[in-house]
């Protein structure tokens, strides 16, 4: 099948502006207003913040870049794309092993993006005090969880314009402006100041080698970076778009949130006495504490959680959409079948995460030999381990494997002035990329999760 051909058929984003603001759409979501302040909070901070921002910008740029290459130049979803490009070779394993780490990711994912989905109520009901009371509920959590799948599989369903890139459009710039707001309301709160000292002035005592590893994956994951996803939606740019700048946008705003969600915490915490490294529920439990002290708290809440869940939707369509398209184009699936059979598969994968939350299942909430919950080790594997082996080969394959030459092409289809950059990229690619990846996934592996 000609490329043209297979794109018409696939569908493309309507403009630049609609693939930036679905690729962000992917990027930002719980991954910087749960998982980014959590992180940062059980890693020191401000210590924290600066190695994140190095790792995105070293890192992170240069793998996002060459995941939207190897989307558009092929044209396919990730098994599609490596096969496309170097037929007949094992590359293709790591789009296989995307596909699996897209389930796996979107699988707790849902569990934590129903949660956001029951705080809207709990929000209008004026009743946000208990976490706990509220995750160890499955008569609350199990339906919403799968509510949350199945909302994912019914956007999926309608194909990537209108779908996605609809939902995406209106109501992300809607989350920036209400965050703005209530980090003021935050920032101005008594006793802010040393949250602000915690998270803007580094202290690089604290810096270790779990510092490294947590801002490496942390970027990884909030950029929505190795596992395909990127690879996925740069399949439907356009080629005279330009894949640089693109790119560029994407990683610009959801770090931009990312900081935006500590500011929004982090003085909030100091000035409530609570404590920066309570975990994964540190959110949930932080937020409706500044909803409290703001007047018309309760309708505030609960928008805010609306647009929380709207953000953890364009998160979980991505992750839907990776799977999605191997199986409709490798295996010639039906789009609306696939993504019913794939969100009951979901569903079965993340019960397990869903039961080890707060007071359900004792053994699958404090797991033998690693200490965690199942989310967390999911979590640990998949949103951190998985996307690291993944970004690493991805950064080899561009870098060394790819001819220079292919890639570069297809990065000057849309941005002539690439030839002046290019030797940086190749560079970071070729030998910042895979000896940072590798010296940290070392790390990683020997302190365990
Ligand atoms: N980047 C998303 C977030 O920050 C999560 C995600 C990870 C989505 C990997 C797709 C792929 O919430």
């Amino acid at each position: 099948m000609n490329p043209e051909g297979n794109l018409k058929q696939r569908g493309q984003w309507s403009s630049r502006f609609g693939f930036v603001l679905a690729a962000a759409g992917s990027a930002i979501g719980l991954g910087n207003i749960w998982r980014f302040p959590y992180v940062a909070g059980e890693n020191g901070g401000g210590a924290f913040l600066f190695l994140y921002l190095i790792c995105i910008l070293l890192l992170g740029l240069p793998v996002m870049i060459a995941e939207l290459t190897i989307g558009r130049h092929s044209g396919k979803n990730p098994v599609g794309a490596f096969e496309a490009i170097r037929p007949g070779s094992p590359w293709k394993i790591i789009g296989y092993l995307g596909v699996i780490t897209g389930v796996c990711i979107l699988s707790y994912y849902s569990v934590l993006a129903g949660y956001t989905v029951g705080y809207i109520g709990k929000s209008i009901a004026g009743n946000l005090s208990s976490y706990e009371s509220f995750t160890s509920n499955a008569m609350i959590s199990l339906p919403l969880f799968a509510a949350f799948i199945a909302l994912t599989c019914f956007v999926v369903q309608g194909g990537v314009r209108n779908g996605i890139e609809k939902w995406a459009r209106i109501l992300m710039p809607v989350l920036f402006v209400l965050m703005i707001i209530l980090i003021i309301r935050s920032v101005t709160l008594e006793g802010a100041g040393r949250g602000l000292s915690f998270y803007l002035k580094p202290d690089f005592s604290k810096i270790t080698g779990k510092t490294f590893n947590a801002a490496l994956g942390q970027a990884f994951f909030s950029l929505s970076l190795g596992m395909g996803a990127m690879i996925t939606y740069g399949s439907y740019i356009k080629k005279d778009d330009n894949l640089v700048i693109s790119g560029t946008f994407v990683a610009f705003f959801d770090t931009l949130i990312a900081i935006m969600a500590g500011l929004l915490i982090f003085p909030a915490i100091f000035a409530m006495n609570m404590d920066p490294t309570e975990g994964t529920g540190l959110v949930f439990k932080v937020l409706p504490e500044i909803f409290r002290l703001i007047p018309g708290g309760t309708i505030v809440g609960a928008f805010f959680f609306i647009l929380l869940s709207i953000a953890a939707l364009t998160s979980t369509i991505s992750l839907l959409e990776v799977v999605t398209a191997y199986l409709v184009d490798e295996k010639h699936w039906l789009r609306s079948k696939t993504v019913w059979i794939v969100g009951g598969i979901t569903f079965v994968v993340g019960l397990p995460s869903l039961l080890s939350q707060e007071g359900m299942v004792p053994w699958l909430a404090d797991l033998p030999l690693v200490h965690t919950s199942f989310l967390g080790l999911m979590d640990w594997i998949f949103g951190n381990v998985m996307l690291g082996v993944g970004a690493f080969f991805i950064a080899i394959f561009v870098g060394w494997v790819w001819k220079n030459g292919d890639s570069t092409k297809e990065i000057l289809s849309g941005f002539p002035g690439f030839g002046r950059i290019a030797p940086v990229f190749y560079f970071l690619l070729k030998y910042i990329c895979p000896i940072l990846i590798l010296v940290v996934l070392f790390f990683l592996i020997k302190s365990g999760a």
